[in-house]
């Protein structure tokens, strides 16, 4: 019998909210996230413009409000206090005579150095990307350029700017999504933009006027499909020197296939990027978190580095069977630079403000090890977070263990260490729909770059989305899936003897309010 291979086998069943979820009409509602967020309806792609201002986390996203496919982008529009609750904002940028409205950034002109605002009251400068389609139909090159517009009431209208655009296009078709910031080594705005295969920065006094730097990248990294979605920004290292990060976002050729996110850490001198190594790192070694980058304008006395990505791949984007919306964020993540087996890493780990969702209910198994080989809890595991503490004690090949969602009708999502190899994965092979892409199904492994034999997870299910944080955040991996019944039950097993479970904590979240 198969539990005798187990050290343990724990079953969790939920009646209250799977009872709850079945009764659902669906509206085309049913796999929408309870603590992820979410456009209100339609389409939406790539996070923008994110920026802190006057006590609120200004969240932009590429949105099509008229459809739930990709089309005309607009910049949708919310804000958070505590980057957990949002309120829905109206559309804040819509397309013009000069196209639809491409990713980019937006920052906060304190010295009012585009005369957008003033030292009192400092302007929201958004940065973008104009697309123009008619352009690209009659196969001319030159239809991506740079745009700006500006708010002086806390984002909540919106004035383009009447020259625009800032930065024509040199005839380089994929000419695109400018990151912005304030350099103080070269006292100037710095805008890393995406140019095909490689980074080219530009350098500005005010924001209008532009002019190039340097170039990065053509021969390093991932090439496998054009670069897109950069971001550029210092972070500590543990000794606590400045080191600069460069995100490049690509499509396809991420490690699972499709879209992801390379970085490179190095350094930047106020005009040009030196990378530490050639080394191929990705910020999320799952198939769903593309275009991401980080807040603008935290303050300094909260210091963090604060992170949020689109949870989709464009291989299936616009076929996933969600129909009132498309597509989730992130939760947002803190970043930082860990020293690891691969060198000075990223890593990334939810914001302390998600526990805010917490309910009080949760369940704690300590010594889990020696509890029976089965077990019964009713929880509302469609959505919670899991913190798992795992003790390796063996050769590596003793050390798989594995977590396995599933519902009535049979079908489950994996989520494991294979110790041999030391990765974790995900295998949605048979985690329900998927017949709207032949390579949607799929087991996919990210490998550990810490030696530990203690091993921390924290894993974040919200209906049809598992983010996974493995050894402090220095291993990501989130994925969706679409079960046709919500996933009830939860089995955490040591498949072979080289893995004790220590502990292991299930924390029932709350659904956040989107006000509209
Ligand atoms: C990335 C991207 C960007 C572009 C936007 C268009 O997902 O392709 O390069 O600006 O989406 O919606």
């Amino acid at each position: 019998m198969k539990i005798l291979n187990l050290i343990l086998l724990s079953t969790l069943l939920i009646s209250s909210c799977q009872k709850r979820n079945e009764s659902i009409v669906d509206k085309g509602e049913t796999y929408r996230p309870k603590f992820h967020f979410t456009p209100p309806q339609n389409w939406m792609n790539d996070p923008n413009g994110m920026v802190y201002h006057e006590g609120e986390y200004h969240l932009f996203y590429q949105h099509y409000p008229d459809s739930n496919v990709w089309g005309p982008m607009h910049w949708g529009h919310a804000v958070s206090k505590d980057l957990v609750q949002w309120q829905h904002l109206p559309i804040a940028l819509y397309p013009d005579s000069l196209g639809y409205i491409f990713s980019g950034s937006a920052v906060i002109d304190h010295q009012n150095t585009s005369g957008f605002g003033s030292l009192e009251n400092p302007a929201m400068v958004a940065i973008f990307t104009y697309h123009l389609a008619e352009g690209e139909k009659a196969k001319r090159n030159d239809f991506q350029t740079q745009g700006i517009a500006y708010s002086t009431d806390r984002g909540r209208t919106w004035t383009k700017y009447e020259h625009n655009p800032v930065l024509i296009n040199p005839g380089i078709i994929d000419f695109r999504d400018p990151k912005v910031s304030w350099n103080e080594v070269s006292g100037q705005w710095v805008m890393a933009l995406a140019v095909k295969d490689h980074i080219e920065f530009y350098g500005s006094p005010n924001l209008k006027r532009w002019n190039k730097l340097s170039e990065f990248g053509n021969a390093l990294g991932a090439h496998g499909g054009v670069w897109e979605c950069p971001d550029l920004f210092s972070l500590k290292d543990e000794q606590g020197n400045i080191k600069w990060v460069l995100f490049v976002s690509i499509n396809p050729g991420g490690p699972q296939g499709g879209s992801a996110t390379q970085y490179f850490v190095g350094d930047f001198d106020g005009n040009k990027f030196s990378p530490q190594d050639t080394v191929t790192r990705w910020i999320d070694y799952g198939p769903d978190n593309y275009a991401g980058v980080t807040w603008s304008n935290i303050p300094a006395t909260d210091g963090r580095r604060l992170f949020m990505g689109w949870m989709s791949n464009w291989q299936y984007a616009n076929r996933v069977p969600t129909y009132a919306w498309r597509s989730a964020m992130t939760i947002p993540r803190v970043l930082s630079l860990t020293q690891s087996d691969n060198g000075l890493s990223l890593s990334s780990m939810p914001v302390e403000e998600i526990k805010s969702l917490r309910d009080g209910s949760e369940i704690s198994l300590p010594g889990f090890l020696n509890a029976a080989d089965s077990l019964s809890k009713e929880i509302t595991l469609p959505k919670s977070e899991v913190e798992v503490v795992l003790e390796l004690t063996r050769s590596s090949a003793d050390n798989d263990f594995e977590i396995e969602l599933s519902n009535m009708k049979g079908e489950k999502l994996l989520i494991g260490l294979h110790g041999e190899s030391n990765q974790f994965y995900i295998d949605r092979r048979n985690s329900g729909k998927q017949d709207f892409s032949p390579v949607f199904g799929g087991k996919h492994f990210g490998h550990r770059i810490m030696k530990s034999n203690d091993v921390r997870l924290k894993l974040f299910i919200d209906i049809a989305s598992v983010e996974l944080f493995a050894d402090d955040g220095t291993l990501v991996m989130t994925e969706i899936f679409f079960p046709n019944k919500p996933f009830s039950i939860l089995k955490a097993r040591a498949v072979k003897k080289g893995v004790n479970i220590k502990a292991m904590t299930i924390f029932p979240l709350m659904a956040i309010s989107q006000k509209q």
